[in-house]
């Protein structure tokens, strides 16, 4: 698929998503399995209620992650952070309580739907020190050196030019400041279907990286200090139902998807100087 078609289809995708959380009819189980009717072990329970509580229902219900980069990435009152997908808007919201008044959120998007959901989200939330701005991840539509901690939730694993988001995540980053972003990664090399069909349950519609591909990818765009925490591991079990209904045999690849797909806490700095 070309990278336009790719963004197309995500685009479509997040809008449908948007408009059902405003029409009512989302709750945060609108993952991959949503259409089984149940939660999806990627997106569901990733927020304790205490941290959520006082966002409005539909940052809660559009939430589409599968981490919690807020709680991870240790932001401190006054500095800037920008999310890179930024959805319904739940982490920026979530964001600008912990930087607090001296500081700002950016949430960045390409979705018309979702910034229409996430700016409702920030009038609902009264949040005064945010801002959503349209446009894509691969072009980031700041200055550069303006931001001290990038975070993303499930982003980039969507992106086709994986290379030009962290370039463009380094551009914008203060000398000094961090990437701290939760996304898919896989783990050692799997044969290309069964890594499509795993992909196509998880949502990866790009493809998520490769750990080690992903590390040299930090590093190529020039971030130091490049770790890579898992914090949940997919196991076979929870995607049987899906991988049978494209026609595998779930037995017989087990060995080579079972812990091998994990939701992961990316973490990287850009030099001091
Ligand atoms: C999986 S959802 C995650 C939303 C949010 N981070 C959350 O945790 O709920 C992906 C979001 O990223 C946006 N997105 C995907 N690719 C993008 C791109 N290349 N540029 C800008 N936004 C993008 C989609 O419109 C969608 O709102």
């Amino acid at each position: 698929m070309a990278d336009q078609d790719i963004k197309d289809v995500v685009k479509d995708k997040y809008a449908r998503a948007a408009l059902r959380v405003t029409a009512g009819d989302g709750s945060s189980c609108c993952g991959p399995a949503s259409s089984r009717g149940e939660c999806d072990p990627i997106t569901s329970r990733i927020y304790t209620e205490g941290e959520t509580a006082e966002l409005p229902a539909e940052a809660r219900a559009a939430s589409l992650g599968c981490g919690n980069p807020t709680a991870l990435a240790e932001l401190a009152p006054g500095e800037t952070v920008l999310d890179l997908g930024s959805g319904g808007g739940i982490d920026v919201l979530l964001t600008a309580k912990r930087v607090g008044p001296t500081g700002w959120a950016y949430g960045l998007d390409m979705t018309d739907e979702m910034l229409a959901l996430a700016r409702e989200n920030q009038r609902k939330a009264g949040a005064t020190n945010v801002e959503f701005l349209k446009g894509e991840i691969e072009q980031i539509p700041l200055p550069s050196g303006s931001v001290d901690v990038i975070i993303s939730n499930c982003v980039i694993n969507l992106s086709a030019d994986k290379d030009r988001v962290l370039a463009e995540a380094f551009r914008v980053l203060k000398p000094g400041g961090r990437l701290a972003v939760s996304d898919v990664v896989v783990r050692g090399p799997i044969p290309a279907q069964i890594r499509r069909s795993v992909e196509l349950w998880i949502g990866c519609v790009a493809g998520a990286l490769e750990e080690q591909e992903y590390r040299d990818k930090l590093a190529r765009a020039g971030f130091e200090a490049v770790d890579v925490e898992p914090t949940r591991i997919y196991r076979v079990e929870d995607a049987r139902e899906f991988l049978e209904g494209a026609g595998l045999d779930v037995a017989a690849i087990a060995p080579q998807v079972d812990g091998k797909f994990m939701s992961a806490f990316v973490r990287a700095r850009k030099p001091a100087r």
